[in-house]
Formats: structure tokens, sequence, C-alpha cells
């Protein structure tokens, strides 16, 4: 199978590094060399890691690598594709305009899937015109190599046939995969870790917890990895306070940030990539 997968970023190189260890070769498409070779170092990194770990021997590892291929050809690189997954910025007019130009060129029976973490399916999917119901959501988490999960998302034209044939690529890729029926802003995912964090975040507020006690109880009471105070320093508060903004604009009050939050971000603590958030951090990123 050859899996075409737009943009090389975080997320896309992650997909590429997935469907090659799924033994598809996987062509990453993005604007510039530079971005490419960041995109191949990334992979470099993660396959050693799994050698490193005893999951991939020396030569699957080798193998997995000799299937990705990179270009800045969008023509080449999507033409005979049978999956097409795009991992460009988040910016709605972007998105649109590269599905545009992959309509163009793509096989006509080739699946097309978005990475979009929040924006509209059916938004994204108007720039295919009559072909909008070939386009669905298809939510890899970071990083795709290690998250278990791959949520679907159906635009309104969405069609049955296309999440069936996601769904199958998804597992194809050993993820556990859910859809989400209605193209509903947060989909499933972003929508209840959005209430939750903002919840812990008020607890803080009102001065009912330390947040590394918020932090460890939800970590240990629920066994959750991070808790939702020091992932949102790693994600980026500003990132977390436009992201509810959306949602409360969609779904109601219960999802506007509170006044300290959005004190925290005017004054730059936006978490780890400032120095600072709901913790503080040394110059290497390590936690004070
Ligand atoms: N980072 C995350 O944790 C995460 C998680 C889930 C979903 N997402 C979503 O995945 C998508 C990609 O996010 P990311 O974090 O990988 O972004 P990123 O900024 O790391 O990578 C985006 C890449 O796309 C490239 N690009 C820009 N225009 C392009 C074009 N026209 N054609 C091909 N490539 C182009 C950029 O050069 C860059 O390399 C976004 O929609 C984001 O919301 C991100």
């Amino acid at each position: 199978m050859k899996v075409c997968v737009l943009g090389a970023g975080i997320m896309g190189n992650g997909i590429a590094q997935l469907a090659a260890m799924a033994g598809d070769d996987a062509v990453l498409r993005d604007i510039s060399d530079e971005a490419l070779e960041r995109g191949f170092a990334a992979i470099d990194k993660s396959l050693a890691r799994f050698v490193k770990a005893g999951r991939l021997t020396a030569e699957q590892s080798a193998a997995a690598r000799a299937r990705v291929t990179g270009t800045t050809d969008l023509a080449e690189a999507v033409a005979g594709a049978d999956v097409v997954i795009e991992a460009v910025p988040e910016i709605l007019d972007l998105k649109q305009q590269v599905w545009r130009e992959v309509l163009e060129h793509a096989p006509e029976d080739a699946l097309f899937g978005t990475n979009t973490s929040q924006l509209s399916i059916t938004r994204i999917a108007s720039a295919l015109g009559d072909s909008a119901w070939r386009l669905c959501g298809t939510h890899f988490f970071n990083p795709p190599v290690m998250m278990r999960l791959c949520e679907l998302v159906a635009g309104l034209q969405t069609r049955p046939e296309v999440l069936e044939r996601a769904r199958e690529f998804g597992e194809h890729l050993g993820k556990t995969v859910v859809v989400c029926r209605k193209d509903s802003p947060g989909f499933i995912t972003s929508r209840a870790y959005a209430i939750l964090r903002l919840e812990c975040i008020r607890m803080l507020e009102e001065g009912v917890a330390t947040a590394e006690d918020i932090d460890t109880a939800l970590k240990l009471g629920f066994n959750f990895p991070m808790g939702p105070l020091e992932l949102g320093d790693m994600n980026g508060l500003d990132t977390f306070v436009h992201a509810v903004e959306g949602l409360a604009e969609a779904h109601g009050d219960r999802f506007r940030p509170t006044v300290g939050l959005r004190n925290m971000v005017a004054a730059g603590r936006l978490g780890r990539k400032t120095g600072a958030g709901f913790y503080e951090y040394d110059e290497k990123g390590e936690r004070r």
C-alpha cells in the first residue's frame, strides 16, 4: 500500500513512520527540503529508540526506514497513493488549499484523511466540492507511533464507506479506532479532556489543592500517565486558551477559560516553552 503524508512535522513524520512500520510505502511531502530533513531526523531518532528498547531489530528498523521517501512535489507524492493523510498546520485556508491540490492529482479511489485536531471536517471538505464525501478526520495522537488511539471524524457529507476504509487503515496501523459520528468541535477526546483540565484549573484557582496534588490525584487515582496541568504546560497554555475559546463558542460557557488562565497567558506564562506555567522550568525544560 502507498501512504502519502502531507506535512513532515511532529504528526506527519510520526504517521509516515507508523505506516512504514506496518509494511507500507510512505511518502512524506513538505514544502521545503529542510522540513523534510527534520522529519527524517525525527524518524531516525524514533526508530533508534525502538531498536534500543528491543521492540524492533536493527534489520526491521532499517527496512522501515527504507520504505519512507520524501518529496516537495505534491503531484509526485499523491500519484498512485492508496491513502492520503494531511498533517499540515492547523489553518483552515491552508488545509483547504492543500486538499484542492490533492484532488487534482490523487487517484480517484484514494482514501482521504485530515489529521486536524479541532477544525471542522465539513469545512475542510468543502474545498473538495462534489468530492467532499471522500474526506474524514483521521485524528492521531502525539506521538503517533506510541499513542494507541485513532479518532475518526465524520464530516456532514462523509460517506459511511469512507469511514469504514479509514477504520481498516487505522487498525492496520495497530490503532484502536473510535468514531465521532458528528462533526462536532473538539470531537470526543479534546471536548472531554478540556472540561477535565478546566476543572483542575478552577480547583487550583479556588485553592482547593496545589498543582502537584491535583496532578498526582489524577495520575494515581485514574491511571493517567500525566496530570492535566503538567500536560497543559507541555502543550502550551496559549494553545489551550485558543482551543477552549473555540469550544465555548460551539458548546457554551462551560468551556470558557478562567480569568486566571487568561492572565497567565497575558503574562507570558505559557508553560514549558516560556519557562513557566503551572510549574517552573529550567533552561533545559526540566521542572524545577
Ligand atoms: N502536535 C500535536 O500534538 C497534534 C496532535 C494531534 C493533531 N495535530 C494536528 O496535526 C496537524 C499537524 O500538526 P503538527 O504538530 O505536526 O504541525 P507541525 O508544525 O509540526 O508540522 C506541520 C508541517 O507541515 C508543513 N507544511 C506547511 N504547509 C504545507 C503544505 N502546503 N504541504 C505540505 N506540508 C506543509 C510545515 O512545513 C511543517 O513541517 C495539525 O492539524 C494539528 O492540529 C497535532
